[in-house]
């Protein structure tokens, strides 16, 4: 199944379906990520769909995404989708919020199978959580800089409020495991209290550390704030495109792989906390 497309369309999303065959479906769903972050999106489309086979790429060697420029985020994950397209994918997940926020067109231009990012579906979950219309987004510096979530709340509902705050600090957190402690609890409280006081029902949290910290951001909001998860409703979104694209696996146990780009050492050991499972092993690849 030919997945790059040979020339770049005019920036409207492919149109172009792929075949339908039993090889089209039993093709793997490929993933990536700028990290482990990615594996909290990768354990929830494994939930959903038991029967894929995933392909996972985590760009550990230029990571973190969150801090960097859009043009440099937008390129590495050009070349992340690049890796799996040559896998023969069916489909490609933007498991990062800051290259979906920087990267979806691009990437939905230049490979025509279908491509899922995690803002639109955290977006439309928050759209049905909220009662009074104040909806919060806390992400990377990147993600936020970019106003992706804020545009596709707006295209929604254009007369949501919308509250949004980077908290860069959360993704090491969670990275370091330290996830229910003074620090964490120190440092949600620091960033989320002006939140809290714009009165929003509910809070997107919109990066792929974030639900680690789910505990604690929800001690800081109270039980007033339903807190948006995007791991799960992308999750969702991936199985509603294979079925509508006649895509989905109809047989068989799924997998799962891992690639990265760094020495696959931490993202092993680390991965865990993220997954849910143990990470068994990850291939290095060259960058
Ligand atoms: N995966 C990134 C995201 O969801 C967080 C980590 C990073 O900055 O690379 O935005």
């Amino acid at each position: 199944m030919p997945t790059r497309k040979t020339k770049p369309s005019n920036g409207v999303r492919s149109r172009t379906r792929p075949l339908r065959s039993a090889p089209a479906c039993n093709a793997a769903i490929g993933i990536f990520d700028s990290g482990i972050g990615g594996l909290t999106v990768a354990h929830a489309v494994m939930e959903t769909l038991p029967r894929e086979t995933i392909i996972y790429l985590g760009d550990t060697a230029r990571y973190p995404y969150g801090t960097k420029s859009a043009e440099t985020v937008r390129r590495y994950s050009i070349e992340n989708a690049e890796f799996l397209a040559d896998k023969q994918i069916k489909m490609l997940v933007v498991a990062c919020n800051t290259s979906a926020a920087v990267a979806l067109d691009a990437l939905r231009e230049r490979f025509n199978i279908p491509v899922v990012g995690v803002i639109e579906p955290g977006a439309q979950a928050a759209v049905t959580a909220t009662r009074n219309r104040k909806v919060g987004v806390i992400a990377t510096d990147g993600t936020i800089a970019s106003g992706a979530y804020t545009r596709a709340l707006k295209q929604l509902d254009p007369k949501l409020e919308i509250y949004t705050r980077a908290c860069p600090l959360f993704v090491p957190l969670a990275e370091e495991g330290w996830v229910d402690n003074d620090v964490a609890r120190s440092t949600a409280s620091s960033y989320l209290t002006s939140l809290k006081r714009s009165g929003i029902d509910t809070l997107v949290l919109g990066c792929t550390h974030y639900p680690l910290l789910a505990n604690v951001i929800a001690e800081v909001m109270g039980p007033n704030v339903k807190l948006v998860d995007s791991a799960k409703t992308t999750a969702a979104a991936v199985r509603e495109t294979l079925l509508h694209e006649g895509l989905a696996r109809r047989s068989g146990s799924g997998s799962v792989s891992f690639f990265v780009t760094d020495v696959p050492d931490r993202f092993v050991k680390a991965g865990g906390h993220f997954m849910g499972q143990r990470v068994e092993s990850a291939v290095r690849i060259e960058r």
